[in-house]
């Protein structure tokens, strides 16, 4: 069975193709992914802009299908008959969509329909605006292809973007805990089973990523934050820079819950950027320090939350998802619970932002309990939960 994943909740426009075999085991293969990232058209904003990421993605998706149709040998040039019927209810699809109708019909009526057996798409969370753009996509494809589409939640995604090409599905080792940490999210959840979630904490205001960018722009650094603070913050590593007197705080680290909050720490670090410019004291070492305090904070909060979630809920497995699992001090600290017996599971620098792959195959795991549909109505949930 061949499954088209396809991502549009934030800033990255992908599609990606598996194929699963669901027999004695349930394993995936990869046969193709496509992506573009639109972080060069936020950057002058510092931070994503929703309706500049909506036209980006309608501009993006029809090329991006093309090609992964010619990479994955899929694609058969043919002139295909679109009646007024198919013509209007395309339209109607796409009503939200004017940048996208054209090209879509230009596309469809010109290549046969290819050897694809359901469609996944990430219906929330994220930004309304853009995950519209896919599901209306999406939509239209399961139109005129006649294809079945499943809604998928971004988040479980993420929590897939650990598995592994050829693993058995099947034999998961339940129960795990996962914590999502990413631009919008920072979650710890309890994973009983795949589509069974419970959420045990979460962050009660900025996310961990989010975090990271918004301490890189006080820095003067641009977005995305959290790879400038992490290059920022192993050369102080490396260079052993030192200063006794920045310190910051580690918020909640002592609370009994699950419940993280930034927001804090972020003002401590605007607070004490601000005290230093006033001194002159903001010199390029000291952002190197500042921002190496900032990602052992972060990390020695992640980390002790999640160690104490490991163990109320007598979870042997941890998985980590989310863009800011990229970090390489938060993958080392993590790694270290290895060595407790934990099996870590952390998903390869490639998946760790937004990708397509990881909703191809949450969507498949998740057409084994729901029943996929033709054309269903779907309605893009900025705030979709997993549970
Ligand atoms: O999962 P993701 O690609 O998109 C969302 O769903 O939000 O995560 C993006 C976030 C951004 O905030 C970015 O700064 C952060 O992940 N990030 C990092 C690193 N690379 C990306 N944070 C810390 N260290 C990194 N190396
Ligand atoms: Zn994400």
């Amino acid at each position: 069975m061949k499954v088209l994943g396809i991502e549009t909740s934030c800033d990255e426009t992908a599609l990606a193709l598996i194929e699963v075999e669901n027999g004695a085991e349930t394993k995936f293969k990869t046969l193709g992914t496509v992506i573009h990232s639109q972080i060069e058209e936020h950057k002058p904003f510092g931070g994503v802009m929703p309706i500049l990421a909506k036209r980006e993605h309608a501009r993006n998706l029809v090329p991006l299908l093309n090609s992964l149709l010619e990479k994955t040998n899929l694609k058969q040039e043919k002139t295909v008959e679109i009646s007024d019927e198919q013509k209007a209810k395309i339209e109607e699809i796409l009503s939200r969509e004017n940048d996208l109708v054209q090209v879509f019909l230009k596309f469809i009526s010109t290549v046969s329909k290819p050897d694809i057996d359901m469609l996944a798409v990430t219906s929330g969370p994220g930004l309304e605006p853009a995950l519209w753009v896919g599901i209306s996509f999406a939509k239209a494809l399961s139109y005129v292809w006649n294809v079945p589409l499943i809604p998928t939640n971004h988040m479980e995604g993420h929590i897939v973007s650990v598995l592994k090409e050829g693993q058995n599905l099947r034999n998961f080792a339940f129960p795990a805990v996962a914590l999502l940490i990413s631009g919008g999210h920072t979650e710890l959840v309890l994973v009983k089973n795949w589509g069974d979630y419970q959420l045990l904490g979460q962050t009660r205001d900025d996310a961990v990523g989010e975090a990271f960018d918004k301490v890189a722009r006080l820095l003067g650094l641009p977005y995305p934050g959290g790879p400038q603070i992490s290059k920022l913050a192993r050369i102080a590593r490396d260079e052993n820079l030192k200063n006794e007197e920045i310190k910051l705080p580690r918020p909640m680290l002592h609370s009994k819950d699950f419940d993280f909050s930034f927001a804090g720490l972020k003002t401590s670090v605007l607070y004490l950027t601000d005290d230093l410019r006033k001194e002159n004291e903001l010199d390029d070492n000291t952002q190197k320090i500042i921002a190496r305090e900032f990602e052992d904070a972060v990390t020695e909060v992640l980390f002790k939350k999640t160690k104490l979630a490991l163990e109320e809920c007598g979870a042997g497995t941890l998985i980590i998802g989310g863009g800011v699992i990229a970090n390489t001090t938060i993958r080392n600290k993590f790694a270290e619970l290895e060595k407790d017996g934990i099996t870590v599971l952390i998903p390869e620098m490639s998946a760790t932002t937004d990708n397509a792959l990881m909703i191809a195959i949450a969507g498949y795991m998740k057409s084994l309990r729901i029943v996929p549909m033709i054309c269903p109505d779907i309605k893009a949930e900025g705030n979709l939960g997993l549970s």
